[in-house]
């Protein structure tokens, strides 16, 4: 059996994580899941049911008949699915519907790229790579409006580092799979990197622990 070889790159929200990891997927030809998107698309069939994120029946009902290929929906990105996606995740049942989706995915050949919260704790604590992305929050803010004003009209600077800030609050005190690095994750700070920089720093981190996976399945 070829052993899986996965990078997990957890962060906080707007950090660049997502951007890094389809970066490093593109650079060692592997497969990327932005994890993410799962916990949205949650939230979203939440939304078009009518139903209350908070509460487990319908959260889960959404979460059980989520379709993983709807990833790129651009509907997923506004801010308040990001926000609902924040309060859907921290309910246990909700997150045990999505890992074997996860896990599978972590076993794609060549290899796989996934970007979350929880990926190097939790859905893939043996992951070969971990890193660890984080921004100030001021910083991070300012990317998301940049984004969100390139897609139409974007809310105040200060309205994003509000929810930015509360919901990693909200991220981190959730009792299951909480926001945090893996003890054995390598830590990346990109509040004064741009793109190419943070990608070069983030592939400094990695490249080692891939290349001898990599090589360790060639048989040498
Ligand atoms: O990375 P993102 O902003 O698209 O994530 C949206 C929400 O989904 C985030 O606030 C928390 C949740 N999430 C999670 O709990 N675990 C993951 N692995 C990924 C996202």
């Amino acid at each position: 059996m070829t052993i899986p070889i996965v990078i997990a790159v957890d962060g906080t929200a707007a950090s660049g994580k997502g951007t890094l990891a389809k970066k490093l997927a593109r650079h060692f030809g592997f497969h990327h899941l932005d994890s993410g998107s799962l916990y949205r698309l949650v939230a979203l069939g939440v939304m078009e049911a009518h139903g209350d994120p908070a509460k487990e029946a319908d959260a889960l009902a959404a979460a059980r008949s989520i379709d993983p290929a709807r990833g790129d929906d651009p509907a997923i990105r506004a801010a308040e699915v990001g926000n609902i996606a924040s309060i859907v995740s921290a309910i246990p049942s909700v997150r045990a519907a999505l890992l074997d989706f996860q896990r599978s995915f972590a076993t794609r050949p060549p290899g796989a790229v996934i970007d979350g919260r929880d990926i190097g704790t939790v859905v893939c604590p043996n992951a070969t790579a971990k890193l660890f992305v984080d921004a100030r929050p001021e910083v991070r803010a300012h990317r998301r409006w940049l984004e969100l004003s390139q897609v139409g009209a974007a809310p105040e600077e200060s309205t994003i580092l509000a929810e930015i800030v509360a919901r990693d609050a909200r991220d981190r005190a959730r009792t299951v799979a909480p926001l945090k690095a893996a003890l054995d994750a390598r830590l990346l700070d990109t509040s004064d990197l741009d793109i190419d920089a943070a990608f070069v720093a983030a592939l400094v981190l990695v490249q080692p622990s891939v290349e001898n996976a990599l090589k360790a399945r060639q048989g040498g």
